[in-house]
């Protein structure tokens, strides 16, 4: 099978298209053939080693796990003999954790990992965009109190957990305020934005509303800086990991009103299935703005590192739709 590799960490040219030997599943496991992956935030910050962090979870000096990749839209062909939950020829997506290993041709995963049916209408590549930005989302969100009739601000609306942030706020029954540059400004609102903030044009604060919900997608928010754009019981969360944002999460006890929300998502298989039961009722889908092959993973990977993707980029494994 063809798998991509990286052996050292570095620029997007340390990625290598190689074959490999096709993995047999053990006893719990599953083979999945994978149709289509995507490369996300996560997939450039580990083949970077940036935060430094990711060397003390992947390999001081080299990378210890060599194949990228977190998310996957494919098809059950073989199971171990304990396996109940799937049977081949099932059409699945899912997360691989931090296992990674998605940007192959085919994966074995443990049949207790955190993997959804695809059944009936739902089959799409475009679903191997969606557990990890969205799981993301709707578990953050969740921290914040997400409620019916709530004001949720969502900054860096147009990426990948952005998108899925404002689709599962406005699928609540909240108030959403997204904010992006120009270009993202129909993006954002088609989604389902009440309003739209371009950064490009104005201030966060020249806006008087107070919120619920402050989201950060991007990292460029402190808690200081949202404090003015908080409801009494507002919420801050962000998605970026810095000491600032961990010192003032674990001020929460002692402060009235507002909490600090960080850190890193819990997936779990009830997130991935409440997460697809709202695709099932049409209240989210993934934003693609492009496919990539296995072939170009190193353009793919210099799109994603941009920090301007429109939503998700998928990566084209063995079939599956094209989105130019
Ligand atoms: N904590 C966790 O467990 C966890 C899980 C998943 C992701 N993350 C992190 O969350 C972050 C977001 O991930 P992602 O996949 O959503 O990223 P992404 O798809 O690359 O999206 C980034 C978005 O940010 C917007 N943006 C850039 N500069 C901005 C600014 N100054 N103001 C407002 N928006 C701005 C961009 O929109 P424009 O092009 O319009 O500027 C872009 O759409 C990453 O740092 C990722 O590592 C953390």
């Amino acid at each position: 099978m063809k798998s991509i590799i990286y052996e050292s960490y570095g620029s997007p040219d340390v990625l290598k298209l190689i074959k490999t030997s096709t993995p047999e599943p053990s006893r719990n496991e599953l083979l999945i053939k994978v149709i289509s992956s995507s490369v996300t935030a996560a997939d450039w910050h580990l083949r970077k080693a940036d935060p430094m962090m990711v060397r003390f979870m992947n390999g001081l000096f080299t990378p210890k796990r060599k194949v990228l990749g977190q998310e996957f839209y494919g098809e059950v062909i073989e199971t171990g003999g304990s396996v109940t939950r799937f049977k081949p020829g099932d059409k699945v997506f899912g997360s691989t954790g931090l296992k990674t290993g998605a940007h192959s041709e085919f994966i074995v995963l443990s049949e207790d990992s955190v993997i959804s049916r695809a059944d009936g209408d739902i089959e799409d590549d475009s679903l191997a965009a969606i557990p990890i930005g969205a799981m993301t989302a709707l578990f953050f969100l969740k921290q914040g109190g997400l409620k019916k009739g709530g004001r949720v601000l969502i900054n860096g609306a147009s990426g990948s957990v952005g998108s899925y942030a404002v689709q599962i706020a406005k699928g609540k029954g909240a108030t959403v305020i997204g904010v992006c540059s120009t270009r993202n400004v129909k993006l954002v609102r088609e989604i389902g934005a009440d309003q739209v903030i371009d950064y490009k044009k104005e201030r966060l604060t020249d806006h008087p509303q107070k919120h619920d919900i402050v989201f950060d997608t991007v990292g460029n928010l402190s808690y200081r800086s949202v404090k003015p754009l908080l409801s009494s019981e507002g919420h801050f969360i962000s998605t970026a990991f810095n000491l600032g944002l961990m010192r003032a999460m674990m001020m929460n006890t002692f402060r009235k009103g507002h909490k600090v929300y960080t850190g890193v998502t819990k997936e779990s298989q009830e997130l991935l299935d409440e997460i697809k039961d709202l695709i099932k009722s049409k209240k989210l889908k993934a934003v693609i703005e492009k496919t990539y092959s296995m072939e170009e993973i190193k353009e793919a990977h210099i799109h994603a590192e941009s920090g301007h993707k429109q939503g998700n980029i998928i990566l084209a494994i063995q079939g599956g739709t094209t989105h130019v």
